[in-house]
């Protein structure tokens, strides 16, 4: 006890029943507390498809897994019987969430990759002796893509559907694409770019009626709308913790009763022995609490970001001139907005918003630091320079109005600002006017 107490002291940690007082007091006052604004020095954070805040609810659901109740799940004494029991409520949580038959369809995993790379690549090998044949999106994000490119390499035939001016793919594209050797169909849920809203319960229905297995990565669907794995007809879903308020490098595959995926991580017998490893015990009790968290009241917290979102779009579109919106007005995302502003870069904005005390993304976080323009706008049909004058906004929970007014407030003199100083401009880029809308009068 005494040893304990002089360790904190050395490492400057506060005592803990501090700690517990100081994480209560941003608990008394929401999930999301002003003080959170003051510490982060006023900042507007508006990347919550890259990462969300954990929201404090869920951090002092774990802190007790750190020190307190911090026995291998594995293990028969009383430690290990706590850690197994948080695992199994955790996993009790993530079922109730999304509909799921049994908490025994729940597998914990590493975070949203690893979900997607185990539902495809574990269901392509189970099924090799069936068929070769996968269909996917040109729009997934890169977990999907490059597994799916990894598995051309070991033999897989994939069909890339191309998608519509929004981003989307018909459920008849999909039926269109079915061959006698398709084993494998998986589709995003919803776009992490431009927000799409894919049709996965038809896709479902076209997926099931044919015996073919379906994968939908919801890694941004998850606890932004309502989903029913059920209903949506769904062999296997992928989710991530930190996009929802939970901690990162944790996530879950929904992977139903009856569907055999082979294992990509082998050794111990954990996760009934389709996922070897020590359990991440904090982070599975944190994805546990923040789905649930998620997930509670979900149509009318999004209803009531969406309102927000709304009134980001249609600002921007009213104060900026030549600007469009990536993805549809409805079937969208609640929290997503993503506009091309043109004449300009979307990583010049995105740097001119970050002084500005903004934090906005220019496309998915995992590609931003590369200069191709992403995938997602060029398979709508975006010309490259339309596409490199993308921004995307994220909201959560946390974003107010008084937020949404200060970048409506900021927005239209960077613009105009970056604008001054563009090569581009109308007389030298060969964009056609139909793609951009004129500021309302
Ligand atoms: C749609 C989608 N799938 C998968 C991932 C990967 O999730 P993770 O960062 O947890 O590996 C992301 C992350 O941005 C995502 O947006």
């Amino acid at each position: 006890m005494n040893s304990r107490k002089g360790t904190a002291r050395a490492l400057d940690i506060p005592a803990r029943s501090c700690y517990n007082a100081n994480v209560k007091s941003h608990l008394m006052a929401g999930n999301y507390p002003a003080e959170r604004k003051r510490n982060h020095m006023d900042r507007i954070y508006l990347d919550n498809a890259a990462t969300t805040a954990v929201a404090p609810a869920v951090l002092e659901s774990m802190l007790p897994y750190f020190t307190e109740i911090y026995g291998n799940p594995s293990s028969v004494h009383a430690e290990g019987r706590g850690a197994r029991k948080a695992i199994e409520n955790a996993r009790r949580q993530t079922a109730a969430a999304i509909g799921a038959a049994s908490p025994q369809e729940i597998y914990f995993t590493g975070g949203g990759s690893e979900s997607d790379n185990w539902a495809i690549k574990g269901a392509a090998f189970a099924n090799r002796k069936k068929g070769n044949h996968i269909i996917t999106t040109a729009v997934e994000h890169h977990a999907v893509l490059h597994t799916c490119a990894w598995l051309e390499k070991q033999g897989f035939r994939v069909t890339y559907l191309p998608v519509d001016g929004e981003g989307r793919v018909t459920a008849q594209q999909v039926a269109d694409a079915i061959c006698d050797d398709t084993i494998l169909i998986t589709v995003m849920a919803a776009n992490n770019e431009i927000g799409t809203l894919m049709p996965i319960a038809e896709i479902g229905e076209i997926a099931r009626s044919r015996k073919i297995l379906f994968h939908t990565d919801a890694v941004q669907a998850v606890g932004a709308i309502p989903l029913n794995v059920q209903e949506l007809k769904v062999d296997m879903l992928s989710m991530s913790a930190h996009k929802f308020h939970g901690p990162k490098g944790v996530g879950a595959l929904y992977d139903r009763k009856g569907i055999r995926l082979d294992t990509l991580i082998h050794g111990g017998a954990q996760e009934r022995g389709q996922r070897a490893g020590t359990e991440n015990l904090p982070g599975i009790v944190g994805l546990g609490a923040a789905i649930t968290l998620a997930t509670e009241n979900l149509t009318g917290k999004a209803a009531r970001i969406a309102a927000l979102r709304d009134r980001l779009m249609d600002g921007i579109l009213s104060r900026i001139p030549d600007v469009r919106v990536n993805g549809p007005r409805e079937g969208r995302l609640p929290n997503n907005c993503n506009v091309s502003v043109r004449y300009i870069e979307g990583e010049s904005m995105l740097l001119r918003l970050d002084l500005a005390g903004i934090s906005a993304s220019s496309g998915s976080a995992c590609t931003s630091g590369s200069l191709d323009p992403s995938h997602v706008l060029l398979a709508i049909g975006l010309p490259h320079e339309v596409a490199h004058g993308s921004l995307r906004f994220t909201l959560s929970e946390a974003t107010t109005e008084a937020e949404i007014d200060t970048v409506l407030d900021t927005l239209p003199g960077i613009v105009a600002d970056l604008r001054a100083m563009s090569v581009l401009n109308a007389n030298t880029t060969t964009v056609s006017d139909e793609t951009f809308v004129c500021p309302r009068k």
